[in-house]
């Protein structure tokens, strides 16, 4: 039921509010300042001598697995090594026999990532999903998990389940945090910011317009650019994925400081270039980047934080979003580059729900 809603794809965009609260809901214990999972099925003394994770997962899944992976190692201090699942079951890395490994996935049904961790069940790892669909292959065949509870995604293009995926891994990284050094105080102060995300999602979700009327400047391109650093670098990625697999732009997704490493020589007076550039630690030196293609003529669109006051001067158009905590970022940051490349596939007649070549479930290696 697609509701005011022409298409799924921009129904479950506006579902993201609904879809993190029921992500968050239940998983909070205030009493130890930690999150609780029904599903993971592990011994917490096993869950305590984990010494390294593997995330493995495809696509947009991929992509919720490198925020994972920033997220796990700032707040558990646990090395994670983020993997393709379609390299993963074939590559045999050497692996602890402490290591634990997730499969992300929103469908369960993905044959690489299913592969992936058959292989790593095979070995006798602990293995769990992270997953959105209740009694998915994936699902049945871990040891455990977390389910998402983002509701059907309908939209071939994964919107909704990638928030809830980074969520998910948010309460993961809070919950073994909480193990070993995360103070009491420290996981208090994650729970209160974390709970705020479904109304943050809300406030972001008022772009749209300013949105749509961007895309009407730049849905004739052929080439896009994503830009971003640390917690906005996969973001990036996943901004040039969700443009490319619905409208069939090209575009390619960087850490800001590698442009000068080649990417910039794309740059020319009709290549857009998408800054992610909330405030934060990082802030100057995308700044910084951002000037470099500014001075070669190329246009900038930027996604910056309400209050930024430099920002309209140095970009040609602005996205704001909420102020937050840079580990929160990608959730808020995420939303404008899914409501761009809505826009610009649709202005392109693009159908978005069902893009080309595409389908929702990879069920083929
Ligand atoms: C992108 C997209 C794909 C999937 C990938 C993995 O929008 O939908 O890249 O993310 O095929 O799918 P799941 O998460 O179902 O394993």
């Amino acid at each position: 039921d697609l509701g005011d809603f022409d298409t799924y794809m921009l129904k479950e965009i506006f579902e993201q509010p609904q879809s993190l609260e029921n992500c968050l809901r239940g998983r909070i214990d205030d009493d130890a300042a930690s999150a609780k999972f029904g599903g993971l099925n592990v011994d917490v003394q096993d869950l305590r001598h984990v010494d390294r994770i593997v995330l493995t997962a495809c696509g947009t899944s991929w992509h919720a697995a490198l925020v994972g992976e920033y997220l796990i190692e700032e707040f558990a201090r646990i090395p994670v090594e983020v993997e393709y699942a379609s390299e993963f079951r074939y590559r045999n890395p050497p692996m602890t026999d402490r290591t634990m490994t997730f499969a992300i996935t929103q469908s369960g049904e993905t044959a690489d990532t299913l592969a992936a961790l058959r292989e790593s069940r095979r070995k006798g790892h602990a293995t769990m999903a992270i997953c959105n669909v209740v009694g998915s292959t994936i699902a049945r065949e871990a040891d455990g998990g977390i389910y998402l509870h983002a509701g059907p995604e309908i939209g071939v293009a994964s919107t909704k389940a990638f928030t809830s995926q980074v969520t998910s891994m948010m309460l993961l990284a809070l919950y073994l945090g909480r193990m070993r050094h995360l103070s009491f105080p420290a996981g208090q102060r994650l729970i209160k910011q974390m709970r705020q995300l479904p109304q943050l999602v809300e406030k972001t979700l008022a772009c749209n317009e300013a949105v749509a009327k961007i895309a009407t400047k730049y849905f004739d391109r052929n080439n896009f650019l994503y830009l971003g650093r640390l917690y906005n670098f996969p973001v990036a990625l996943e901004g040039a994925l969700k443009l490319k697999e619905i409208s069939y732009i090209h575009a390619e997704g960087y850490p800001a400081a590698e442009m000068k490493h080649g990417p910039i020589a794309l740059v020319d007076e009709v290549t857009p270039s998408v800054f992610v550039v909330p405030h934060g630690t990082m802030y100057p030196k995308v700044m910084s980047n951002l000037e470099e293609v500014k001075a070669r003529k190329g246009p900038v669109i930027a996604i910056a934080c309400e209050g930024d006051k430099e920002i309209s001067a140095a970009a040609d158009d602005v996205i704001f979003v909420p102020d937050v905590e840079e580990y929160l970022q990608p959730i808020v940051t995420s939303i404008p580059l899914q409501l761009l490349a809505y826009h610009i596939a649709i202005l392109r007649g693009c159908n978005v729900d069902r893009p080309r070549n595409l389908a929702k479930s990879v069920t083929v290696e």
